[in-house]
C-alpha cells in the first residue's frame, strides 16, 4: 500500500505536470528581476574562499555571519571524484521511471529514490526528483543496476567519506572563528563526535517548460550543522537576504557551496544565520546537485556554546529538533528561544 501511495505521489514525474506542483508565489519572483539587485550585483555576490588562505578563518567568519554561506575552493576533494559522482547521478535519474520506482525510498526509510526530502513539509510537489543515501545504498542500488551497483556504491561511499572529513575540517574552522576556547572542549567534542551523522542527497531538476509556474525546491533552511553542495553548471539556487530579496548563487567552477543550517544557528547563539534557500527551475538546462548534510549524532544535545553567557536558545536533542521541525517547519527555531 505504501509503495502504491508513493508511486501515485510520484506520478508527476511521468511526466512532470503543472497541476500538482508547488506554485511560485508572487513574492518569490526571480531576484534578478529586482532593480535593487542589479545595481548592487558586486556587493551581492557570495564570497569565494580558499580554504588554504592564511586568513581563511577570518574570511569564513565574515561570510558565515553575513551570508551563512560561501563558495569553497582548494577544498581538497578531487575534481575527478565530484565529476564521477555527478555522472552517477545523471545515469541514475536518466534510468526509465519503472526502474527508478523499484528503488523507492519507503515512507519510514532513509535511502532511496523519491520526491524532495523536504516534501513532507509542503502540500504541493516540486519540479524535482531525488535520491537519498543514509547509511548503505547497496539494497536500492541493486534495484537500479543489478549488475553494476558496486561501482555506484563505491563512488558514493568514497564521496561521503571525503565530505565528512571536509565538513569536520570546516566545522573546526568555524569553531575557531567563534573563538571557542578550551573551556568549551567538552561541548565541542560532543558536536564533533566521530559518530557524527551524514547524509547524501542527489538532486535532479529537469528542464521546465514554464519556470515561472513551478518551484524546483521550495524555500527552506537545512536542519543540521552545515551542508556542502556540488552544483553542475546550471543556475537555480538562490538565498533570501533580508532587505534584498532572492540572491542567485551561480555555480563557481571547481568550488563547493557551504551553507549553514539550523543547528549552527543554535550553537552560535544566533550569531550565524541559518540560510533560507530555494531552487528555481530552468527552462533550457537540466540541473543536478549533490548535497552532503553534516550533523552531530542524533542523540546529542544541541545548545548555544558555553562561551555565550546569555544563551538565547534552550537545549534540545537533535531527534527532538527534527520532530519539532517536521511539525512547525520554520517556526521550530523560534520555539526554542529563551
Ligand atoms: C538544497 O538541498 O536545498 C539545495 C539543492 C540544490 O541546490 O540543488
Ligand atoms: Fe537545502
Amino acid at each position: 500500500k505504501a509503495y502504491r501511495e508513493t508511486t501515485l505521489q510520484l506520478k508527476h514525474i511521468i511526466p512532470l505536470d503543472f497541476d500538482s506542483i508547488h506554485d511560485l508565489p508572487e513574492s518569490h519572483e526571480w531576484a534578478t528581476k529586482d532593480n535593487l539587485l542589479s545595481e548592487k550585483r558586486d556587493v551581492l555576490s557570495i564570497p569565494v574562499i580558499d580554504l588554504n588562505a592564511l586568513d581563511a578563518t577570518e574570511l569564513i567568519r565574515n561570510a558565515c555571519q553575513k551570508w551563512g554561506m560561501f563558495h569553497l575552493i582548494n577544498h581538497g576533494i578531487p575534481l575527478s571524484l565530484v565529476e564521477e559522482a555527478e555522472e552517477h547521478a545523471r545515469r541514475l535519474f536518466g534510468l526509465p521511471v519503472e526502474r527508478k520506482l523499484k528503488a523507492l525510498r519507503s515512507p519510514s526509510g532513509a535511502t532511496g529514490y523519491g520526491v524532495a526530502r523536504i516534501s513532507q513539509f509542503f502540500s504541493k510537489l516540486m519540479w524535482h526528483e531525488g535520491f537519498t543515501i543514509m547509511g548503505s545504498a547497496v539494497e536500492h542500488a541493486k534495484e537500479l543496476w543489478p549488475d553494476e551497483y558496486e561501482e555506484f556504491c563505491d563512488t558514493m561511499d568514497n564521496y561521503q567519506k571525503k565530505m565528512k572529513s571536509l565538513a569536520y575540517k570546516i566545522l573546526l574552522v568555524i569553531l575557531k572563528a567563534l573563538e571557542v576556547d578550551d573551556q568549551n572542549q567538552d561541548q565541542e567534542m560532543n558536536i564533533c563526535a566521530p559518530s557524527s551523522e551524514g547524509a547524501l542527497q542527489l538532486n535532479s531538476y529537469p528542464c521546465c517548460p514554464n519556470p515561472n509556474r513551478a518551484i524546483g525546491l521550495a524555500p527552506h533552511t537545512d536542519s543540521l550543522l552545515l551542508t556542502i553542495l556540488h552544483q553542475n553548471n546550471t543556475n537555480g539556487l538562490q538565498i533570501f537576504q533580508e532587505g534584498i530579496g532572492w540572491v542567485p548563487v551561480p555555480p563557481v567552477s571547481g568550488a563547493l557551496v557551504v551553507n549553514m543550517g539550523d543547528l549552527m544557528h543554535i550553537i552560535s547563539n544566533a550569531s550565524i544565520p541559518t540560510v533560507y534557500h530555494r531552487v528555481v527551475p530552468n527552462e533550457t538546462q537540466h540541473r543536478f546537485s549533490i548535497a552532503y548534510f553534516y550533523g552531530p549524532p542524533t542523540d546529542s544535545v544541541i545548545a548555544p556554546l558555553s562561551k555565550f553567557q546569555i544563551p538565547c536558545f534552550r537545549p534540545v536533542t537533535l531527534n527532538e529538533y527534527i520532530s519539532l521541525k517536521s511539525k512547525h517547519l520554520e517556526k521550530a527555531l523560534p520555539l526554542l528561544r529563551i
